[in-house]
This record gives C-alpha cells, structure tokens and sequence, in this order.
C-alpha cells in the first residue's frame, strides 16, 4: 500500500488541446461516474457506488478505455472502476460510454494506487493491467506497475478465485511480469502450454495501445488466479 495515500505517478496527466465536446463530457459526465476515495481509514462503500452489480472489476490504466467499455457492455451485471490519471484518455472513454449507454463503469481520474488503498478486502473478481508503461529502461524499472506491492495489495482486493489479467508487448517487461505476478505466491499462473498466453482469449479485445504495436512485439496475455 502506498503509504498515506500520497500521489506518486509517472508519465503525462495531459496531451493535446482537448476538444470543446471532450471538455463538455468532462464538465457534465465525468462529475457523474467519478468515483471518490474517503479519508483514511474509511473504504469505498461499493454498494453505494454500484447498487446491484453481481460483482466488481477493476481496470488500472485505462488509456482510452475501450477494453473498459467492451468488458462493461458484454457483462451489464458487473460494475467496472476504471483508472487512468491521463486526462485525453479520460474524455476519450467518456465519448465511449456515451456512444454506447452504458451504466455500469465509474472513473478514478488518478493513480490507481490511490483507489486501491480504499478499496475492501475481497472485493474484486477481477483486475486488469493491460499494457502497463513498459519503462524499458533498468533504473525506471522502479516505476513499473507491476511491483511486488501492487501485487500484494491486488492480492488483499481479490476475492479468492478472482481474475488477474495482464498483457505487454515489451520484451523486458515480460520476464518481470512472470519474475513478479506469476510466481507470487497470492496467485496460480492459469498457462499449461505456450499457446495460453501467446494467443488472444475470445473474450480480451485489442487495446488501444496494443493496435498502435509500439513496442513492434507480439502482445503476451498472462492469466492469474487468486489462490
Ligand atoms: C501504455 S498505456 C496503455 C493504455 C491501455 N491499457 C491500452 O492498452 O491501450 C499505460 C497507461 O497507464 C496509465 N497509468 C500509468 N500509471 C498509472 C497509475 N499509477 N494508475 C493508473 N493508470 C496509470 C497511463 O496514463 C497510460 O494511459
């Protein structure tokens, strides 16, 4: 856990001049879907948040959120949270759920450490880390995502059981991401053969950043079960 909830994020928070519709659903939808976290010690009241969803799922850097929104169509009975602090993203999954209708996705406009600090124990079926920034360089390799403490405090978020779904098309990212999450002891790595993470499940559509190819690698899709 991040220690008194304090802000630690790399990368851009903004892009390029928002257009005036972006900036109109920030103005009147973003304020709507936003979720907000309570002072410590309080959690999130999830009920609250979702009414009736089945169960929660969790998205940690949405980048334009069209994965967010594919999962939040095909499962209505499911509330997603979606993270991203870059506010381009933001307006662009805001333009997806309008389109769209969906009623069922809440935003945290920040560093997903911040939200997961005042999420419940056991209160997640599934999270997903898709393409997180690969920062190839050794001495950014502190500022990975995927760290043995964002994996410990996913670890006291998800239900046992639950999902853990994890994708780069970064050559060094990938051996981490095996070094970190699938050996953690929190979680069983769902891979028998090659083909379990070397090809697309049915139900993982292409992200944003993975259609782009910026790395110019073949993506890995690594599944994780909760123990
Ligand atoms: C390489 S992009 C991938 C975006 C998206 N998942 C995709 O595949 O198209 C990584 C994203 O993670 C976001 N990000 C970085 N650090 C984050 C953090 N601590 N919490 C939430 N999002 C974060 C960045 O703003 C960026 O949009």
């Amino acid at each position: 856990m991040i220690e008194g909830r304090q802000r630690t994020l790399y990368g851009r928070r903004r892009g390029k001049k928002l257009r005036a519709g972006q900036e109109a659903l920030l103005d009147t939808l973003l304020p709507r879907l936003l979720v907000k976290v309570p002072p410590e010690p309080q959690k999130l009241d999830l009920a609250a948040v979702f009414g009736g969803a089945r169960d929660i799922w969790l998205e940690v850097g949405f980048g334009a959120g069209e994965h967010l929104v594919w999962q939040a169509e095909q499962h209505a009975d499911v509330g997603l949270i979606g993270c991203e602090p870059f506010i381009n993203g933001v307006a662009k999954c805001l333009a997806h759920i309008e389109r769209t209708g969906v009623t069922n996705v809440r935003l945290f406009n920040d560093d997903a450490r911040l939200l997961m600090a005042a999420l419940p124990e056991q209160s997640l079926a599934r999270a997903f880390i898709l393409f997180p920034d690969p920062w190839p360089k050794t001495r950014h390799h502190k500022r990975r995502f995927v760290q043995r403490d964002t994996l410990d405090e996913l670890a006291r978020l998800m239900k046992p059981g639950a999902e853990l779904r994890l994708a780069t098309d970064d050559p060094s990212y990938l051996p981490w991401m095996v070094e970190h999450a699938c050996v953690h002891p929190a979680y069983d790595w769902q891979a028998e053969r090659p083909a379990d993470w070397r090809d697309r499940p049915a139900d993982w559509p292409p992200t944003r950043y993975e259609q782009k190819m910026l790395a110019g690698h073949k993506p890995v899709f690594l599944r994780l079960r909760r123990r």
